[in-house]
């Protein structure tokens, strides 16, 4: 056992860290792999759940407050710089108090912030998080801002001290990074390149976490469709080998593999379909130009593979996508879905959508509303636009004023809700399998789940059934939940 880092006025008292998560599901991951280094060193873990529960709720002041942050909207980045002020001025009250940033933010702004912002302490880079426990360590030794940021090798730790918050479900990075080059978007900046953890890791990785009880597993990347991972255990000791040997030798069983002897992403899907006690795969975010019809083929063969594909547009216009460097038409796009539906039919489809980029006229506005409607999505992501320093775009005028971006950002809000609600309501009274992961939050008595498709149900009964697929009758829904009957 580590030795308990204590703090505060009480000596035997474990230091206490609370973690607020901004961002998306690989900063889920990454808090997650925070907390559980933190607690292994000895510290106590206040939250490391979405940004909203306070730790002030539960009567308690965290010694060591970490934001892990996110770059990719300009508001997610107004929310943090909120939070530091408020924790400047908290610290006047408790000098002891340290601040510290991970996440893309550092990648972005790196030990600038220092100078803006005094009372933040520390500064962890994405590829650095091991290195917390001792890095806070130092902070409380020196009392001097501390950072390290690192800048080459891969920014996913797999660890089992990992601190997951559910029993059933795990998230699973696979990759990182973005060789694409859209021109509103940051992860390039933040994240890098593109890298891929070998595929003999994130196997043997799933397979601990099935080990230890996990079900259901999501994997991420920023683009995982161009996944291309080494079959071996080491990227930097594994050039891209084409021997027929190395081919055949690798694979829990006979996994095939691309021409060059790496593994795809529709292959590493497969391999992990192999996972006896694995039930669903889900994978987060899709590029259309690499969704490929043998991506499709997979899904439309393995039942493990859930139902739901985002697949993000950003606009229905092709004069748009084009200065967005999207690489597709709206065509090209639209004929992707069409294929997709055709051999997957119950599969459901969601987007993320930038209203108000650059050189958006009425009629590209116009233009993104229809292919709501046409492709009619079961859910989707709608953002006004905010250019990025650094990015492409951030050269081209923001010339759509903040009014017109409220405006069309609302009406396709609107519009959508509509659909959603639609397509939602035709899966009343329908039964389905729903996996059965948590309490519900609200209800302690009730169940929440979710159906192949990814759609949220909540129903009664007993906790026994956590970690179970059920067949729940479908018979109300509200807003993106579901309530059910178990049949
Ligand atoms: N402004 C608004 N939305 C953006 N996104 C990425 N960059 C920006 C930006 N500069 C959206 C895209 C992307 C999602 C994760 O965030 O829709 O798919
Ligand atoms: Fe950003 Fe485009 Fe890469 Fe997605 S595909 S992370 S939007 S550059």
């Amino acid at each position: 056992m580590p030795e308990e880092i204590t703090g505060g006025s009480d000596p035997k008292r474990k230091l206490r860290v609370y973690v607020a998560t901004f961002g998306c599901q690989m900063n889920e991951y990454d808090s997650q792999v925070a907390g559980g280094l933190l607690k292994a060193e000895g510290f106590e873990i206040m939250g490391d759940g979405p940004e909203g529960d306070s730790p002030q709720k539960r009567g308690q002041s965290p010694d060591v407050v970490l934001m892990n942050t996110c770059s990719v909207r300009e508001h997610a980045e107004d929310r943090v710089y909120g939070r530091l002020g408020m924790l400047g001025k908290a610290k006047k009250e408790n000098p002891n108090l340290i601040i510290g940033l991970m996440g893309c933010m550092v990648e972005e702004h790196r030990e600038k912030l220092f100078r803006r912002f005094p009372q933040l302490d520390l500064m962890v880079g994405t590829r650095n998080i091991k290195e917390l426990p001792s890095l806070i360590e130092e902070v409380r030794r020196t009392r001097q801002q501390t950072s390290r940021i690192k800048q080459d090798g891969i920014s996913i730790e797999y660890t089992d001290l990992i601190h997951r918050t559910s029993r059933y479900h795990a998230w699973l990075p696979i990759m990182t990074g973005c060789n694409k080059v859209c021109t509103f978007c940051i992860v390039p900046i933040t994240r890098g390149a593109e890298v891929s953890m070998p595929a003999r890791e994130v196997y043997r990785e799933a397979s601990r976490l099935v080990n230890e009880g996990v079900k259901w597993i999501t994997l991420l990347g920023q683009n995982v469709n161009s996944y291309d991972g080494l079959p071996a255990a080491r990227h930097s000791e594994e050039p891209r080998r084409g021997d027929e040997e190395s081919r055949r030798s690798f694979g829990p069983s006979g996994l095939r593999m691309t021409e060059h002897g790496r593994v795809s992403f529709p292959e590493l899907l497969e391999m992990l379909c192999q996972i006896p006690d694995l039930e669903r795969i889900s994978f987060t975010t899709s590029h259309p130009s690499d969704a490929t019809e043998e991506l499709f083929q997979v899904i439309a063969r393995n039942p493990k593979i859930s139902r739901r594909f985002h697949l993000p547009l950003q606009s229905g216009s092709d004069r748009i996508l084009k200065r967005m460097k999207r690489l597709h038409t709206y065509e090209d796009y639209k004929k992707k879905i069409d294929r997709l539906r055709e051999i997957v039919p119950d599969i459901s489809i969601t987007t993320d959508i930038i209203a108000g980029f650059s050189g958006e006229a009425a009629e590209d506005h116009e233009a993104t509303r229809r292919a709501l409607e046409e492709i009619r999505y079961d859910g989707a992501y709608i953002f006004k636009y905010s250019p990025r320093p650094g990015t492409p775009a951030a050269k081209l005028p923001d010339d759509v004023s903040l009014a017109v971006k409220e405006q069309r950002n609302r009406e396709l809000l609107i519009l959508q809700k509509e659909i959603r609600g639609e397509k939602n309501r035709a899966w009343l009274a329908q039964t389905v399998e729903v996996f059965v992961e948590d309490r519900s939050a609200k209800r302690e008595e009730e169940l929440l789940g979710h159906t192949l498709q990814e759609k949220k149900v909540v129903f009664g009964g007993p906790e026994g059934l956590l970690g179970s697929f059920q067949h729940v009758t479908l018979v109300e829904v509200k807003d993106e939940t579901f309530r059910g009957v178990i049949s």
